[in-house]
């Protein structure tokens, strides 16, 4: 990525924190190419790597992707069977590249669900990777949002139950502390691949004054420079969070326009 890329992405302050990714349109990659669809899903573990690497480039702080939504357990077995075995392979291909980087790796969603063997290998990632420091990079799987806010609430309940909370004293801070979640900011930037509108519940909760960006591109395509291109339109949105436009500071000068000697 060169500096100048990363010099616009930067400027005014303008790079998201938390950047968040539903990862859209293997299937129909697959299928215009005429290939079955886990080739498009092999095909995404690549444009999986790419990303990472941007987000390291750029100095993202959190990137959460959507791998496998617990709708999706509702694909034919061969096609969950070939998931589930790209996500083995990811694990085991990458895990020695992702600590040396510093990437902290948390899988989020309802882990109960997976097979044993893939369930060992999440675990076995995120206590390898605990304690990187440049980028915690969270994979939603077997993950749904109405069934995360569910779960929220069941755990309020039973704290209140057993009187470790007052039904009073529940706040947005206090559901928000027992999503998945919990440990990250809200995403700043929410892109979705292969064109479509839809949230698919993903990350209701923490969505609410994310910034959309929607890429055409299938996700088994989606590269450095698409995330670059996400990252520039965030740079130039202004964000409300429901109040007023706040000034803007202005941009920062072309390296040629500014003088030697002076502070900035
Ligand atoms: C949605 O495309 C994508 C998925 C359900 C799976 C995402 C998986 C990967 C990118 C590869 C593995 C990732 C990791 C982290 C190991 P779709 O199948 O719904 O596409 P379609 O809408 O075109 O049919």
């Amino acid at each position: 990525m060169s500096d100048e890329l990363l010099r616009q992405v930067k400027v005014n302050g303008g790079l998201p924190a938390h950047v968040a990714i539903i990862m859209d349109g293997n299937g129909r990659w697959a299928r215009e190419r005429a290939l079955p669809r886990p080739f498009g899903h092999k095909a995404g573990m690549q444009a999986v790597r790419e990303v990472v690497e941007g987000a390291l480039a750029a100095g993202v702080e959190v990137l959460t992707l959507f791998a496998f939504s617990q709708e999706n357990w509702q694909r034919p077995a061969d096609e969950i069977f070939a998931l589930m075995e790209l996500l083995e392979e990811y694990i085991a291909k990458e895990m020695a590249e992702l600590k040396t980087r510093g990437v902290t790796v948390r899988f989020l969603g309802n882990l109960d669900r997976l097979p044993d063997s893939q369930r060992a290998a999440v675990e076995r990632l995120m206590a390898h990777t605990g304690g990187g420091s440049r980028l915690a990079l969270n994979i939603c799987i077997s993950y749904g949002g109405r069934a995360e806010l569910a779960r929220a609430a069941r755990m309020l309940a039973e704290d209140a139950c057993a009187g470790r909370l007052d039904p009073a004293e529940i706040d947005e801070d206090a559901v928000a502390a027992r999503l998945y979640t919990a440990d990250f900011p809200d995403p700043d930037l929410l892109i979705r691949t292969s064109g479509e509108m839809r949230i698919s519940n993903f990350l209701l909760w923490q969505i609410s004054y994310s910034e959309l960006y929607v890429s055409d591109v299938c996700w088994p395509e989606f590269r450095k420079a698409e995330l670059m291109a996400a990252l520039r339109a965030y740079a130039g949105r202004q964000r409300k969070f429901g109040g007023l436009i706040q000034d803007m500071p202005p941009p920062i000068p072309e390296p040629s326009e500014r003088r030697s000697g002076h502070g900035v």
